[in-house]
């Protein structure tokens, strides 16, 4: 079981086992999703980033506060189910112009430089084999003075390691992580606690600056 999930959780696919692993993450992901995008604090006129949006539960939420024309959801997976599975849920936000999904991978970002306001993902770090390559592409698209919000639970995460579901994983240890976005250049770098009201998860979040041009 844990050997057909494993490759899953990384990359969905179609089939049975990706059909069991999107109600996983519909189910066990959906709220750490709302929050992540509660906790960016987007403003109608921002640009935001998903990485790894899967079944685009946050790229949704993201577009119910973004006005077209002068803010843009945009996010990159590199799983054509997961493309498959957002675009669907998010047609008429992509037709509206207020969203677009790219089947990419976070290692080669589709952005120009200094593009986005907030940047968020959930439960995606510790898939990328290069965890310095991706934050260094990060740094690079979030506009100076924006911010990274990085959702998981490390309950969770423990939970589901136990479980041999991580095998494809290369290390959750979310220190890794946050040494990854200091050595790139990220700034006043933090984990905290927090909480979702409506379902009452516990979670933690990982912040990230980019700091202002006069500010480095
Ligand atoms: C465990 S799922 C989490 C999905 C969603 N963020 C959530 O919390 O429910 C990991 C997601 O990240 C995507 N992903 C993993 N590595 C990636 C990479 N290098 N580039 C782009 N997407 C990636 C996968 O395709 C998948 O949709």
């Amino acid at each position: 079981m844990a050997s057909w999930i494993a490759p899953q959780l990384r990359r969905p696919t179609s089939g049975f086992t990706g059909w069991v692993v999107k109600r996983m993450l519909q189910s066990k992901n959906g709220f750490i999703e709302l929050n992540a995008v509660r906790l960016c604090r987007l403003e109608k006129h921002h640009r935001v980033l998903e990485v790894g949006f899967g079944l685009g539960i946050g790229i949704k939420k993201a577009a119910e506060i973004i006005e077209a024309g002068s803010g843009k959801v945009h996010g990159i997976d590199f799983s054509p189910e997961m493309m498959r599975a957002a675009s669907t849920r998010v047609e008429a936000e992509v037709i509206d112009g207020k969203v677009e999904l790219v089947l990419g991978d976070a290692a080669c970002l589709p952005y120009r430089d200094n593009t986005m306001d907030r940047i968020f993902h959930c439960n995606c770090y510790y898939f990328w084999p290069d965890v310095n390559k991706v934050c260094l592409k990060l740094h690079r698209v979030l506009k100076d003075g924006g911010i990274m919000v990085t959702c998981l639970s490390l309950d969770r995460m423990q939970d589901i390691d136990s479980r041999g579901y991580l095998q494809c994983a290369i290390s959750w240890d979310p220190n890794i992580y946050i040494d990854a976005l200091k050595k790139t250049g990220f700034v006043n770098v933090e984990m905290k606690d927090e909480y979702c009201d409506k379902t009452k998860q516990a979670f933690q979040a990982i912040y990230a600056y980019k700091p202002c041009i006069n500010e480095s």
